[in-house]
């Protein structure tokens, strides 16, 4: 059924509340079961979810604050819960292979050794993930730090995850899933609702994105109707706050990817409407060319601040290895759902990559041969992007990141250390139907 745009309120998801606490760790409990919710107005679709919210409920961790979360598997095929974007022992990663069978539940401890972040959890269960992930099972993971306390940026109910996707529907509101069928999910999803509208008050306001999409790439401005562009101003990327913000005119958001911005609202006439509008495809631009809308009221109080620094990012050590990382797929069209990195599909059993503990090394990716967009994840590590195509990074990406955009035919070199955990981890395309066909490999720190 169609859904007009901005008649739906945004929700939030609830945060997630520790059943137990210690002076060390903060304890949960997450059951993962099949729900039927409302997405699309006066309807009920069957979803996968973490305790029954679409999506997941958010977690509010602390850096150096462990966070054990016990996940119980209500479902009927097994799962893996991964924490994108954390730097978390093998055992804690949520491997592809490394599955909770159905009935069972595992316990993963967050040590939360890293900055504050905006990460997230999403299922990781090998050739499930795609489907997992689209069908709900995904959700915030808020990193909290001290040094983001003491800088004053909008907190508390200003400070809002804005988790999007997209998704197809048939005429009984229930949620299609076909094998990186990009085209036909053109249902625009902000916490789980179509098209919100969120009323804001007239003062600044923190957004912290995410995109869980399993294949669209958003391009967002903020617009008031006319060709303007509101500049928001970016103040963090996928593995923390930036050094300093970054007034953005245009924020791109690959599936993985996150953008932690602030608007101040106070700037419009209350009554003044601003969409958050998508300038890229696939599909209709009255369907995808939005993703929700901000309705602006009268000005309140307002301490909150956004400073000129924001954090110190790691120093870069010198790079003593260099590797490159070509991704391919067979061409659409051809029958063919393989996909490759360096010409190799993946297989668990397979080490691509040996890296020495303690080393930094430079990485150059590279998405010359395909027609299509792709990005490159890596578990573990945050990365900095050090080029894009020979020339320096936007500053919206000159911070931490782990997942990196690739159009055809770009090329990124990045920059990594491997000094925390030991062990295999996987890298891939976070485009997840095409992890699932095989754009993967792993690496083995040693
Ligand atoms: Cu967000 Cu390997 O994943
Ligand atoms: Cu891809």
């Amino acid at each position: 059924g169609a859904v007009e745009q901005f008649t739906v309120p945004l929700t939030v998801p609830p945060v997630l509340a520790p059943y137990r606490r210690t002076k060390a760790a903060d304890y949960y409990r997450v059951t993962m079961r099949r729900a039927s919710t409302e997405i699309l107005p006066g309807t009920r679709t069957d979803v996968l979810t973490y305790n029954g919210s679409f999506p997941g409920p958010t977690i509010r961790a602390r850096s150096g604050r462990t966070a054990v979360v016990q996940q119980v598997n209500a479902l009927d095929m097994p799962t893996s819960v991964h924490l994108h974007g954390g730097n978390n022992p093998v055992a804690d990663d949520g491997g592809m292979m490394d599955t909770i069978a159905p009935g069972r539940s595992r316990t993963y401890v967050y040590e939360n050794e890293q900055p504050g972040a905006t990460l997230w959890t999403h299922d990781h269960a090998h050739h499930m993930e795609s489907e997992h992930v689209y069908r709900g099972l995904s959700g915030a993971y808020l990193l909290g730090d001290r040094n983001e306390d003491a800088l004053g940026l909008p907190s508390g109910a200003y400070d809002i995850p804005l988790v999007l996707r997209d998704a197809a529907f048939d005429e009984n509101a229930a949620m299609v899933y076909t094998m990186d069928d990009a085209d036909n999910r053109t249902t625009i999803l902000v916490n789980g609702r179509p098209w919100p509208y969120l009323k804001v008050e007239g003062r600044k306001y923190r957004f912290r994105l995410i995109n869980s999409c399993n294949l669209r790439i958003f391009v967002l401005a903020l617009t008031d109707g006319t060709t303007d562009q509101h500049p928001v101003q970016q103040i963090g990327s996928d593995g923390g706050l930036l050094a300093a913000p970054a007034e953005t005119p245009v924020m791109v958001l690959s599936p993985g990817e996150r953008i932690d911005f602030v608007v101040d609202f106070a700037q419009y006439a209350p009554g003044t409407k601003l969409t958050l509008s998508n300038m890229l495809g696939p599909g209709p631009t009255e369907l995808v060319g939005q993703v929700m809308r901000f309705d602006v009221g009268e000005k309140t109080p307002d301490s909150s601040r956004v400073p000129a620094a924001l954090a110190t990012l790691p120093a870069l050590p010198k790079p003593t290895v260099e590797r490159t990382f070509e991704l391919n797929m067979d061409e659409p069209g051809t029958g063919s759902h393989q996909a490759y990195i360096n010409g190799r599909t993946f297989d668990a059993n397979r080490i691509d990559t040996t890296i020495r503990w303690g080393a930094t090394e430079v990485w150059t990716v590279a998405n010359k041969s395909t027609t299509i967009p792709h990005n490159f994840h890596t578990h573990l590590v945050q990365f900095r992007i050090l080029e894009r195509d020979g020339a320096a990074p936007y500053p919206a990406e000159a911070g931490l990141k782990d997942t990196v955009l690739l159009f055809p035919g770009q090329v990124a070199k990045l920059q990594l250390t491997f000094n925390s955990h030991r062990g295999v981890y996987p890298y891939h395309c976070h485009m997840i139907d095409h992890s699932a066909m095989g754009m993967m490999g792993q690496m083995k720190i040693v």
